[in-house]
């Protein structure tokens, strides 16, 4: 122990500091931090231990042996309980205190080294720190610029989306104007291969009408009564032709009608068939409408063969017009079905009244070939003279049923039984209302596509209750009433004739909007 007290106060010192250290455990890591603890402690501790050093310097003897009383008792009074300070004490010999002095000094170097070491780890920590620092900017830095991509980014898809909508936008503009293009461009080949078919229709019909007048006996231009120079054949029907000719006489143009009855008839039927062209002349003869085609002459060329010489009409027929055609708008349909209804209205007014029985498309003459002409009535064959004799309250007997063109007859034209049926100017008045519905509508209302024989066999016409009108092409609700009016299935609800030439429709539009006030006079169909 007494070397222990003769130990240089330095090593002393460490010796107390190893034994404090390991009794309180206050600094016990302060000697073995140097291995890895804090610098601050390690400092401190160094500090303290130089500033000890100089304390022992300038200490007596007394206050030293005091301390290391307490020391020692402190020592002993743990080293029951502590096998490493009882073996420190045993430990506490010359070599072992050389040796510690040693360690002690080592241990002073690796201090020093350390507290080097811990400076290098300091500044290498600052350097770290500002590494870090730098690092944690530029990570702002990035982050800030990660925003900005992301931003942008979105921006960008977002841009790209208006991008992509714009090419949209531009795409559909080209296909607009393409599909406008198209449209167009379709239109016209429509109207062109209308065209085309147009021009195919009058082919065939020259065709034919070159074929006809190849084989008819009439072909080589004779000149017939004396007076007629036959120029062409105009059209052939059942038993007739028709020549455009030149009245020398009267220095004009006439359609001369050529009847030629079938040499193997019987000659009563001949006389029959002879019979009712000279009725239909004395009818026609009387005629004087701008509406009704003129009868100027009637003559016989043999037995079998006579002729009728009508006021001639360039252009075509409705039939044809509406063969190549379809159809009309509303004002033309309205035009044409005004001037036959004025027709009718004379037809009417004549002593004795006259029923047409045969109005068709066929039997309208178009005077300049197009619907915003005028039209003249042809063919009065089946026409009904409804003289006194004949024409009693309810009407007159149809003696020649079967007869006509049955898209255009009425139902009472239909009617069976042991009674003719009893017909009226309002047979010209229905036929009236499916000629309006087919310049209108490009059908007929009733039995569009059948036969004449089917619509007789199938009862079509007695079955025409009412009269269905197809949306397209839009027509106005007044030509719809107009023609109701005309195609009202019972005789005694239909309009006639004086009727339907007072009617509405077909007064002028100041008229009509201030007499009726039931048709607007600005109507979007017209
Ligand atoms: N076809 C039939 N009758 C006619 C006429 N009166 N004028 C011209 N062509 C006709």
């Amino acid at each position: 122990m007494e070397e222990l007290h003769s130990l240089d106060p330095r090593r002393q010192e460490l010796l107390e500091a190893r034994f404090l250290g390991g009794v309180s455990g206050n600094t016990a890591g302060s000697t073995g931090s140097a291995s890895g603890g804090t610098k601050t402690p390690e400092k401190k501790h160094s500090e303290s231990s130089r500033g000890r050093k100089r304390k022992a310097d300038n200490q007596s003897e007394s206050s030293q042996g005091k301390r290391l009383t307490l020391f020692l008792s402190l020592a002993l009074s743990l080293s029951l309980s502590l096998c490493l300070s009882v073996c420190l004490v045993c430990f506490l010999t010359d070599l072992t205190v050389v040796k510690l002095a040693t360690i002690e000094s080592n241990k002073n170097l690796d201090l020093e080294k350390k507290e080097g070491r811990i400076d290098d780890l300091l500044r290498a920590n600052c350097d770290l720190r500002r590494q870090i620092d730098e690092q944690q900017k530029l990570l702002e830095k990035y982050k800030e610029r990660l925003n900005m991509c992301i931003t942008m980014s979105k921006k960008l898809l977002i841009e790209k989306v208006k991008l992509t909508l714009a090419e949209y936008h531009e795409q559909e503009e080209i296909f607009k104007l393409r599909l406008g293009h198209l449209k167009k461009e379709e239109a016209e080949i429509q109207a062109e291969l209308e065209r085309l078919e147009r021009v195919r229709n009058l082919h065939i019909r020259e065709l034919k009408r070159i074929n006809n007048e190849d084989s008819s006996q009439f072909k080589d231009h004779p000149t017939l009564n004396e007076r007629y120079l036959l120029l062409h054949l105009l059209g052939r029907g059942g038993f007739s032709e028709v020549y455009k000719a030149f009245d020398l006489t009267e220095q004009r143009y006439a359609a001369v009608k050529i009847h030629q009855l079938n040499k193997n008839w019987r000659e009563e039927k001949k006389e029959n068939y002879h019979k009712h062209a000279c009725r239909e002349y004395r009818i026609h003869k009387q005629l004087d409408h701008p509406r009704i085609v003129k009868l100027y002459d009637y003559f016989s060329l043999d037995t079998d063969t006579f002729c009728t010489v009508l006021e001639y009409c360039e252009g075509n027929d409705l039939d044809f017009y509406l063969k190549q055609h379809k159809l009309m708008s509303e004002k033309e349909a309205r035009s044409i079905v005004m001037q036959i209804v004025n027709a009718l209205r004379y037809l009417n007014e004549i002593k004795p009244p006259i029923i047409h029985y045969d109005l068709k498309p066929g039997n309208i003459l178009l005077v300049d070939g197009n619907a915003c002409g005028e039209i003249k009535i042809t063919d009065f064959g089946l026409s009904k003279i409804m003289d006194d004799d004949s024409y009693g309250v309810d009407g007159m007997d149809l003696t020649s049923q079967g007869a006509g063109t049955y898209w255009y007859l009425p139902p009472e034209c239909f009617v069976v039984g042991k009674e003719p049926p009893k017909i009226s100017n309002k047979v010209d008045v229905w036929s009236v209302g499916v000629i309006f519905f087919q310049c209108l509508y490009g059908r007929k209302p009733f039995g569009h596509n059948q036969s004449q024989q089917d619509i007789l066999q199938e009862n079509t016409i007695l079955k025409a209750t009412e009269v269905q009108f197809p949306s397209k092409p839009v027509a106005s609700n007044e030509a719809k009433a107009f023609i109701r009016r005309c195609l009202a299935y019972r005789k005694e609800d239909r309009f006639d004739v004086h009727q339907l030439g007072s009617d509405s429709y077909l007064l002028p539009h100041i008229r009509r909007a201030s007499s009726s006030g039931a048709l607007a006079p600005n109507s979007s169909s017209y």
